[in-house]
This record gives structure tokens, C-alpha cells and sequence, in this order.
């Protein structure tokens, strides 16, 4: 199976930025430009993350439009006493159908690891949330030249258990760690190899079909720039973008990188 069969995702992660009169606004630029061309999204879904605060807001407002709503982070229990935390059945009770597991920020600043990352991913499923894992290596990995080894380990403890069915749910994000939000980004031919590796661990522990199937997006200062020299790779199914989606015309641009 080749690259073109499987789905195209071409992602916005808000972060901790924007607060509801900006997210309106950025919502309505996006809104504005699709509903005059929505060719550009062909073959493609986009999805958003907004801060979690906004997620009804993002879905009121992107009813009527292609632009899917996804939550940032969940917690792995169902409910509780768990002060701050939101669960996966929270965020499809608001509408929001993907979520973002594992993301470095979340492992760096607030110490989850690929263990933990794999409660969510279950927890997730469990209430039909698409989880879209993140795994990559630090600037330190990179030089050590462990890259493959710490992408290999956090896919394979991250989907740890999960069944041949649940795999064919899952998205894969492969961000390092040192091109995020740094104007750093690995080589088009560097992320290739790493999304291959992915494909080749989703090959070993499951089955030749799934790893072909699954879409691996690639993340770290993606901008209008680039975007197109990751997306021509074969094994780049989309990427995860975070400070470019922040404006509707750089974010335009990368949806449009086809076009
Ligand atoms: P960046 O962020 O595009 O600003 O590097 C990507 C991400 O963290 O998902």
C-alpha cells in the first residue's frame, strides 16, 4: 500500500495560547477561507486543538465547517477526585473527537512518560477519542545518537496491550523534542527514516497491514516553508503544527501546501 491511500492530517496544536474573542477570531478567518475554497481541503482532515477552556467554543464555531475540534491532554480515570484533570469522556461529551497524548511539553514539564501515556491511549479509545501519540528524542538523544531507540521505546510502551483494533485507531505524531517551537527542523530524509522505523515496530508487534495503514504525522516548526518538503516524503502523512497554526494565513497556507 502506498502513501496516497492513507488519510492526511494537517493538525494545529494552540498550546496554553489564545483566549475565546482570539480563538472566535482565528476560527472565522479559517472558517472564511474554507468556505471560499474548499478544494484545499480535499483528501485532507484538519483538526484543531484549542486550550481546553475553549473546546465548546471551537466546536459551536466550527459547526457547519470541515475543521475538526481535538482536546490537548485527558487523564486516563473516567471521573473522580482528580482536581484539575478532564476525562475522555468529558471531551467527546463536548463534541471533540481527537486528543493529543504524550505531547513533550506534557513529558517535560510535567513529567508523564510513555507508561502513563499508555493509560491514556487506552483510556482514550475506550470512549472513541482518536489519540494521537506523540513520541520523539531530545536535542541530548539526538547527539547520542539514540534517536531510534527512544522513538522505538515510547511506541512500543505507549501501545502496549492494545489489541490489532484499537492500533487501526490510533495516529502517530513523531516530534522532536528540539525542533518544537525552535525554528529547528530535522531534515525531510531524517523524519522520513524515523516514520519508517515507526511503521517498522507497528510491522513487527502487529501486522504488516496496520503499520501500512496507520498515518504518522510529522511535528516541529513546520511552517508554509517546509511544509511541503515533509509532506513530498513517503512516510510523512501529515504533520502537527504548532506556532504557524496560530495564524489563519500561515495555517492556511499549510492546509493549502498542494495546491
Ligand atoms: P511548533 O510546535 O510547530 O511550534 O514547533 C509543534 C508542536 O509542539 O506540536
Amino acid at each position: 500500500m502506498s502513501k496516497p491511500s492513507r488519510t492526511i492530517y494537517i493538525t494545529g496544536n494552540w498550546k496554553m495560547n489564545l483566549l475565546g474573542d482570539e480563538v472566535s477570531v482565528l476560527i472565522s478567518e479559517l472558517k472564511e477561507s474554507l468556505d471560499k475554497s474548499p478544494d484545499i481541503l480535499d483528501n485532507k482532515i484538519c483538526i484543531i486543538f484549542p486550550p481546553q477552556p475553549y473546546i465548546a467554543l471551537a466546536i459551536e464555531e466550527t459547526r457547519d465547517c470541515p475543521i475538526i475540534v481535538g482536546g490537548q491532554n485527558i487523564f486516563f480515570e473516567s471521573g473522580g477526585p482528580f482536581t484539575g484533570e478532564v476525562s475522555p469522556k468529558m471531551l467527546t461529551d463536548l463534541g471533540a473527537r481527537y486528543v493529543l497524548i504524550g505531547h513533550s511539553e506534557r513529558r517535560t514539564h510535567f513529567g508523564e512518560d510513555s507508561e502513563l501515556s499508555n493509560l491514556k491511549v487506552k483510556a482514550a479509545l475506550a470512549e472513541s477519542l482518536v489519540p494521537i501519540l506523540c513520541c520523539g528524542e531530545t536535542l541530548e538523544e539526538r547527539e547520542r545518537k539514540v534517536t531510534e531507540m527512544v522513538a522505538v521505546d515510547q511506541i512500543e510502551t505507549a501501545c502496549t496491550g492494545l489489541s490489532p483494533e484499537e492500533i487501526s485507531k490510533i495516529i502517530i505524531a513523531y516530534e522532536p523534542i528540539w525542533a518544537i517551537g525552535s525554528g529547528k527542523t530535522v531534515t525531510p530524509d531524517d523524519a522520513n527514516h524515523v516514520h519508517k522505523l515507526i511503521r517498522k515496530v507497528l510491522r513487527r508487534n502487529w501486522s504488516e497491514k496496520l503499520a501500512e495503514g496507520c498515518s504518522v504525522l510529522y511535528g516541529g516548526s513546520v511552517t508554509p516553508d517546509n511544509i511541503k518538503d515533509f509532506m513530498k516524503m513517503d512516510e510523512i502523512d501529515g504533520v502537527l503544527v504548532g506556532g504557524a497554526s496560530l495564524d489563519s494565513k500561515s495555517f492556511l497556507k499549510i492546509i493549502a501546501y498542494d495546491r
